[in-house]
């Protein structure tokens, strides 16, 4: 023990050793954006310096940062029961935990899988589906549909079923017999929209196109964000979730939402799938289940998936498929305290009720030069800069160091678009606060 201990000791904490994910290291070694303590709307610097937190962290906190009742469950879990094996024995907190998820999903979708991030409950979701159609006889139907500009995740799966050129083009051939709707959004049709944008429902027809070159029989099932956040907020277009429903019903396709963001009140629902009136037949999550405190995500089945596995030996594992962490206890606790908060404090219900406001709040900056375009919909803005001519992103990416440093908000950015996804209890006034800072941090870059 004495060996680690000296050694650490000896070792300068410098930023070298740290390869820091989806982040131009260089770049952050030379400035780096430490924070070392959060509560409720802010984060704090080594410093002491506070930075109001427009992101929600990552689209995660929407129970806002370090509640008491989350920390409190967190710690008497720790001290009761650490780790108990996630295959062929349990806990009691994580079916307790999935019967109040699956009472806020919608409909029959009742059965829940545990894993531990956004990226394992869309690989576990396609799974489901491919295993789904080969226990039932229909093992040609493998091949699975996304779209451009979707995000799901980093895993094989996700990647491959994902929009995003840059998560995708060093990656290899990536999963075969995987096709791609086209994205929703179209600047000339949709510029400044508040909310769902009237254009576009007819880009789910696209789907009869690539069924009509695969044939049904060998499509397994279509995955979507309701909303597409992590490249740019991209609102569903009206009627567009009920078209890929019903092209999906009439050639037995499974249609799963990606909800790794939108679930759990960003939209003011606890799913996307209740604010469009569309039930999907898995939805995945993560990120706010938790409200970002311990790492879990997971997939809500519809109950006919999950009975079309209880056939064969009862000895036998129905799924062989799941982590070692799967519903671990810490995630569960969290888990439970979250959900709790979500309902005592009515946070779902206050993000509806502040969407209008949140909505004008990011259109105020419609004038600022230099912006292209804006989209909102729940707590949640897009907010598209012009690009510098040799450098694509790099306005938005001063834009976020400027909003760190010199005015105290959290920016995320995507390529060359600022997002502003608060946690769900934040304010009128930090509303106000956000887009202030943010409109100045605009002007300052451009
Ligand atoms: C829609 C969606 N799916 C999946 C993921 C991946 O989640 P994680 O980073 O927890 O793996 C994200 C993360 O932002 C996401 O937005």
């Amino acid at each position: 023990m004495a060996e680690p201990n000296r050694r650490s000791a000896a070792v300068p904490n410098d930023l070298e050793a740290f390869w820091v994910p989806f982040t131009p290291n260089r770049a952050f070694k030379r400035a780096p954006r430490l924070i070392v303590r959060a509560k409720d709307m802010h984060y704090y610097t080594p410093e002491g310096r506070a930075v109001l937190d427009g992101t929600a962290g990552l689209w995660c906190t929407n129970a806002g940062h370090n509640r008491d009742p989350i920390v409190a469950a967190i710690q008497h879990q720790a001290a009761e029961l650490d780790y108990a094996p996630a295959f062929q024995f349990a806990h009691p907190k994580s079916f307790e935990l999935a019967s109040r998820i699956a009472a806020l999903a919608p409909a029959d979708l009742d059965r829940v899988f545990f894993c531990n991030s956004g990226s394992e409950a869309v690989d576990t979701a396609l799974k489901i589906a491919l295993a789904y159609h080969n226990v039932r006889g229909q093992a040609s139907r493998t091949r699975l549909i996304g779209r451009e500009r979707g995000y799901h995740g980093v895993g094989f799966g996700g990647i491959s079923v994902g929009g995003i050129v840059g998560n995708r083009k060093h990656f290899g051939t990536l999963l075969a017999g995987v096709d791609h709707l086209p994205a929703t959004y179209n600047r000339e049709h949709q510029a400044f929209t508040k909310g769902e944008p009237e254009w576009g429902a007819h880009l789910a027809d696209d789907l009869e196109r690539i069924v009509a070159l695969h044939d049904a029989s060998t499509i397994a099932a279509v995955i979507v964000e309701p909303m597409a956040g992590s490249t740019g907020v991209l609102p569903p277009p009206k009627g567009y979730l009920e078209r890929l429903r019903a092209i999906c019903d009439r050639h037995g396709i499974l249609l799963i939402f990606d909800e790794v963001i939108t679930g759990f009140g960003r939209l003011g629902y606890a799913f996307a799938a209740e604010r469009y009136g569309v039930t999907p037949d898995m939805i995945t999550f993560a990120k706010g289940i938790t409200s970002g405190a311990v790492p879990m995500g997971g997939v809500i089945a519809r109950e006919g998936i999950y009975d079309a596995f209880m056939r064969g030996p009862e000895h036998v594992a129905e799924l062989f498929h799941g982590y070692t962490y799967s519903a671990h206890p810490l995630a569960c606790a969290a888990g439970l305290a979250t959900l709790d908060l979500y309902r005592d404090e009515k946070l779902f219900e206050r993000a509806k009720a502040l969407e209008p406001h949140f909505a004008d709040a990011a259109m105020s900056l419609k004038s600022v030069p230099g912006v292209l375009d804006i989209r909102t919909v729940g707590l949640t803005a897009g907010i598209d800069l012009a690009s510098r001519p040799d450098a694509f992103g790099k306005r938005a990416y001063e834009a976020m160091e400027r909003g760190f440093h010199d005015e105290g908000v959290m920016i995320r950015i995507t390529g060359e678009t600022l997002a502003l996804t608060p946690p769900l209890i934040v304010s009128e006034a930090q509303i106000g606060e956000i887009f202030e800072k943010v409109g100045r941090v605009i002007k300052a870059v451009t």
